[in-house]
């Protein structure tokens, strides 16, 4: 759930105490420099988020503006939004031509809406305020091992967006144009067109198997996921005739049918007694002779700087109890549901598909 793009340590300069600038960073900082920048990192993540909550970007793609007439454009109280646009020019997102006129900076460029605006759908879902709260909960998490969405929201992460549907938006806009944006890499690398069903499980609003239709023609394709998940008219008009859109609780079913079952970015969400029980709802569906794909980020076993799967790990543990995973880790999955890890195929992208039989 979100793209491994969200690094709160992305390095920008920390040669004044909250953590601003761009310049060195890394090794070219002192240590406590560098510290200093990377605990206050949430000042930079929620000015952006300001930034791209209020469409700033998309205003000044068309010309710099002063910033009370940005204010004005976004009904922001003026002198708040200076101070802020002011730290975003420290951090590189725009540029303070002449005082108090700013430009879009090339760092602030991609926060424009695009056809496809992964970074900004993103940095929408990152720093919204309720994963904001669920992340501020770390420390509740590491020393009681509750889950920190569930002790600040009185709910699980799924049923919060069952219940908010402006987060639930917040949240499926990302999912999709990450899948959109991770498609090409997964027909890249591997071959879908000996398949005359594919049942994408937990789908989301279909980006992936909408790919997947689009290159192979003959293959049919079904949506499930949970009631609600799946926003009316996502569906592209080429594959309309070939999806169908099943809604379901994967604890409890999933639909039979397919000669290739997909969970893309699923099992992730999940700890590994919940998962196994999605994994066997999905044996139970399979005929013997299917395959299981499951896409995942790459988990190898020890971290090292600059991975990006450590990053996401520990949010899915905060939201969900979930957890990201080793090729060892998913083999015991697979195993305890009733399969057999067949091979792991790895893409030009983060993830990996790791393709199972039953046994
Ligand atoms: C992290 S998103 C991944 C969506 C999609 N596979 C992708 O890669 O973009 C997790 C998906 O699981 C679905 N989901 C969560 N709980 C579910 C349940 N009990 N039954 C079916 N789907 C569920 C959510 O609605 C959401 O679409």
């Amino acid at each position: 759930m979100t793209e491994p793009c969200h690094n709160p340590a992305a390095g920008e300069r920390a040669a004044r105490p909250a953590g601003a600038g761009p310049g060195p960073s890394g090794p070219d900082l002192a240590p406590e420099t560098r510290m200093l920048q990377l605990a206050s990192g949430h000042l930079a993540a929620q000015a952006i988020h300001v930034f791209a909550s209020l469409g700033l970007a998309d205003i000044l793609r068309e010309g710099d503006r002063d910033a009370a007439e940005l204010a004005r454009l976004t009904a922001c109280h003026p002198a708040n939004l200076h101070r802020v646009l002011r730290f975003l020019t420290t951090i590189g997102v725009v540029t303070e031509i002449e005082s108090s006129r700013f430009a879009l900076a090339p760092l602030g460029q991609t926060l424009c809406r695009r056809p496809l605006s992964v970074i900004r759908d993103n940095t929408l879902l990152v720093a919204s305020h309720y994963y904001w709260d669920a992340i501020g909960a770390m420390l509740h998490t590491v020393q009681t091992g509750d889950n920190a969405f569930q002790h600040v929201h009185g709910q699980s992460f799924f049923d919060h967006l069952a219940s908010h549907s402006a987060d639930a938006d917040v949240f499926h806009a990302a999912m999709t144009s990450s899948s959109r944006m991770g498609v090409g890499a997964i027909l890249a690398s591997y071959d879908f067109s000996a398949f005359r069903q594919i049942v994408d499980v937990a789908g989301g609003q279909g980006a992936l198997l909408t790919g997947i239709l689009r290159k192979h023609p003959a293959t049919r394709g079904i949506l499930y996921d949970a009631a609600g998940a799946q926003a009316p008219g996502a569906v592209d008009a080429t594959v309309a005739d070939r999806l169908s859109r099943v809604s379901g609780d994967f604890f409890d079913h999933v639909p039979g049918g397919g000669d290739a079952y997909l969970l893309r970015r699923i099992l992730h969400d999940w700890d590994d007694d919940k998962a196994v029980a999605i994994l066997r709802q999905c044996r139970k569906a399979m005929a013997p002779e299917g395959k299981l794909l499951i896409m995942e980020l790459a988990a190898p076993e020890t971290a090292q700087a600059g991975n990006d799967w450590a990053a996401m790990d520990v949010l899915m543990m905060l939201m969900l109890n979930g957890r990201e995973r080793t090729a060892a880790d998913f083999e015991a999955l697979l195993s305890a549901a009733g399969f057999r890890l067949a091979r792991i195929v790895p893409t030009r992208s983060p993830y990996w598909i790791i393709e199972s039989v039953p046994v």
